[in-house]
């Protein structure tokens, strides 16, 4: 890793403490840190006691097979029971679970009365269809509230949910299908999006027409439009709305699974990452009450993540659920039909808390601060950011533009296979640095290495690790324990290792530095150098490519491509833009580089490893570094050569 970037960073001396009307006010207090640190397994017991358990567990946490850990071993509960039925019961179902507004500006509002209902019957329909406990069943949904109902009635049947992101392409769909085995897709005719209609459907159909496992494909009618039919197809409306409104839920042990989410890693091939019952939603509940503050009789709260990342599976549906808030959800994009959209939501609902990503905050900067100055925010209290570093000036403009200098802001770090926030401010408490992530929450574990594993303090950096198992860590990776303790717990003994640089300051606060492997993080998306290497050189046109993430000013990093193309084979004067899409068709259009480099030859160590350090020096038109290593020692002038005169193209 870079360690001039760790030892160049500039101090911050701005800090925002609470204020003290707010710090009164907050669910959480400053003992929590010292209650916790005192008998960390007692204070998450004290956390899994706020749900409802069928059977109480007999023991918090089973370490006894690391890195396979076993939370709230023997007790049982049922994750929908506990994000909406006990809220009815408790005499709140005409609260509003969901405000929807969907991009052409239709709009819902579904009380838990409606989601108990709702959910009820797409657990009913489910079974229906031979749906049974521990099968895999893929959802592929716009944002819209039946993808949370989707996923709601696999909890409550102890199906097995993997949201696949309604941008990915068929081919890679059929890969997360395929590695699941998943026996249902629940998916939508299509999804409002930049004031068209997206097509879902025919991606599905593609990705279905090579998937054996799926017997039946679910499908709710969203915009409309004619979609082709197959055997396998039945309409959402048809089944789910013709079925009783009850349904009698079972409990499913602490560990069952509750959802794989496929993520990138460091080779070609997504992983799929497990959560299980219990520890995921204990923390994401826990989590959500603290660093949100959540006060579900007053808050409007909106997460804006899409339900095909984590962020949307732990803060917009299942943390808010289990708390009983009123979340907003919004279908469309940021600029439909107007750049002020999110801001006219905020003024229309008067939302309170929001929590979004430093990718959108730096678009809105761009826009202008005049555009959200135009609508009322003064019901804003709190604010959130996750998925990537905020720099220190896009935090200061979200805390004066956007929160008038008087809401407290958290910035949340946290991964896939963290399930849950983990180092954060505490909003009343904390006194926060524009850009630092501040520490770990009471109960979690962190400490920053050094190359040998050595714990670093103040004014150090080294590699982000997790030195305690946590209650919503990943259980494993689907179907391959050997690639989860390779990935996550082989650098450094019993510690687990989550990719990321980091830093203390001097006065102890934390600080992520970003990615220290071949993970890209692109407008907070993760995105793996392999998987696009991979998608590349599948094209007839390419021998080899390498991929590097370059820093960009907008998306954090930007995806440049290296290629080398096949010798003879006429590529076309459009090889570029051919290349650019046919990487979206293989995995997405967020996969898609910002810019491909046609080069003939590319730096390699003796051992054949791509040096993606050079690369990235030339990406970021910086001075070439350290050759040395390389076993061609004139390729990189080569390279630069090539595209001084030329042969590079950029799209
Ligand atoms: O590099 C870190 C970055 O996002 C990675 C996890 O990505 P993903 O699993 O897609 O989850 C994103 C949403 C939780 C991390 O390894 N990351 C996430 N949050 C932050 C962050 N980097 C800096 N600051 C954050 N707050």
């Amino acid at each position: 890793m870079d360690h001039d970037t760790i030892e160049n960073l500039s101090h911050e001396s701005r800090v925002f403490p609470p204020s003290p009307q707010f710090a009164s006010q907050a669910n959480a207090q400053p003992e929590m840190y010292a209650e916790a640190g005192a008998d960390r397994l007692a204070f998450w017991e004290k956390q899994a006691a706020e749900l409802q358990w069928e059977t109480p567990w007999h023991t918090v946490l089973d370490w006894t097979n690391p890195p396979f850990a076993r939370w709230f071993d023997g007790g049982k509960l049922n994750v929908a029971v506990n994000c909406v039925d006990r809220h009815v019961a408790a005499g709140h179902g005409d609260q509003v679970a969901y405000h929807f507004e969907g991009e052409p500006g239709d709009t819902r509002d579904i009380t838990y009365a409606d989601l108990l209902r709702e959910v009820s019957q797409a657990a009913n329909a489910l079974e229906s269809l031979g749906v049974k406990a521990g099968d895999r069943v893929a959802v592929y949904m716009p944002l819209i509230p039946e993808a949370a109902v989707a996923m709601l009635a696999c909890a409550r049947i102890g199906a097995v949910h993997s949201v696949v992101f309604g941008g990915y392409s068929a081919h890679a769909l059929r890969a997360r299908i395929e590695d699941a085995q998943a026996v249902l897709v629940i998916t939508a005719d299509g999804g409002h999006r930049k004031g068209k209609p997206m097509d879902l459907k025919s991606i599905v159909d593609e990705a279905v027409a090579a998937s054996p496992s799926v017997k039946d494909v679910l499908v709710v009618k969203r915009t409309g439009h004619d979609v082709a039919w197959t055997d396998k197809d039945i309409w959402w409306h048809d089944l789910v709305g013709a079925q009783p409104e009850t349904h009698e839920a079972q409990a499913f042990d602490a560990e069952h699974p509750l959802f794989i989410l496929y993520t990138s890693g460091t080779t070609g091939q997504p992983k799929g990452i497990l959560h299980t019952t219990g520890g995921y939603l204990t923390q994401v509940a826990y989590t959500h009450r603290n660093v949100f503050d959540i006060k579900p009789d007053t808050d409007i709260y909106w997460c804006t993540a899409d339900v095909g990342w984590i962020t949307g599976h732990s803060y917009s549906v299942y943390g808010p659920l289990a708390n009983r808030a009123t979340s907003l959800m919004y279908e469309g994009t940021p600029d439909t039909p107007h750049t002020g959209r999110w801001w006219e939501l905020v003024e229309k609902h008067r939302v309170t808390i929001l929590y979004t990503a430093p990718t959108a905050i730096r678009t809105f900067m761009k826009w202008g601060d005049a555009i959200p100055q135009s609508f009322d925010l003064s019901s804003l209290r709190l604010l959130g950011s996750v998925g990537e570093i905020i720099n220190p000036e896009a935090w200061m403009w979200y805390r004066t533009v956007i929160g008038g200098d008087r809401c407290p802001i958290v910035d949340t770090w946290w991964q896939t296979e963290t399930g849950a926030i983990m180092i954060s401010p505490l909003p009343g408490v904390t006194a926060t640095r524009p850009g630092s992530a501040m520490g770990p929450l009471p109960g979690i574990s962190a400490a920053i290495c050094d190359e040998e594993g050595n714990v670093v303090h103040e004014g150090h950096g080294g590699y982000l690790v997790l030195t305690e198992p946590w209650p919503s860590m990943l259980r494993g990776i689907w179907g391959d324990n050997d690639r989860y303790i390779a990935t996550y717990w082989a650098h450094f003994a019993h510690l687990y290792f989550a990719g990321d640089g980091a830093k203390y300051d001097d006065d102890g606060d934390l600080w992520l530095l970003g990615r220290v492997d071949d993970v890209m993080n692109v407008s907070g998306h993760r995105l793996s150098t392999a998987e696009i290497e991979s998608a590349l050189v599948s094209h007839p046109s390419v021998a080899e490519a390498a991929v590097v993430g370059a820093s960009d000013e907008l998306t954090g990093q930007g995806i440049v491509a290296f290629v080398i193309l096949i010798s003879g084979v006429d590529a076309g004067d459009h090889i570029v833009s051919t290349l650019r899409n046919h990487v979206a068709s293989e995995i997405s259009a967020i996969a898609k580089p910002r810019q491909i480099l046609i080069v003939q030859e590319l730096p390699k160590t003796r051992s054949g490893k791509i040096m993606r350090r050079l690369l990235r020096d030339i990406a970021e038109n910086r001075a070439v570094g350290d050759t040395t290593t390389l076993a061609d020692a004139n390729v990189m002038d080569l390279i630069s050569a090539g595209l001084a005169a030329g042969t590079s193209t950029e799209d």
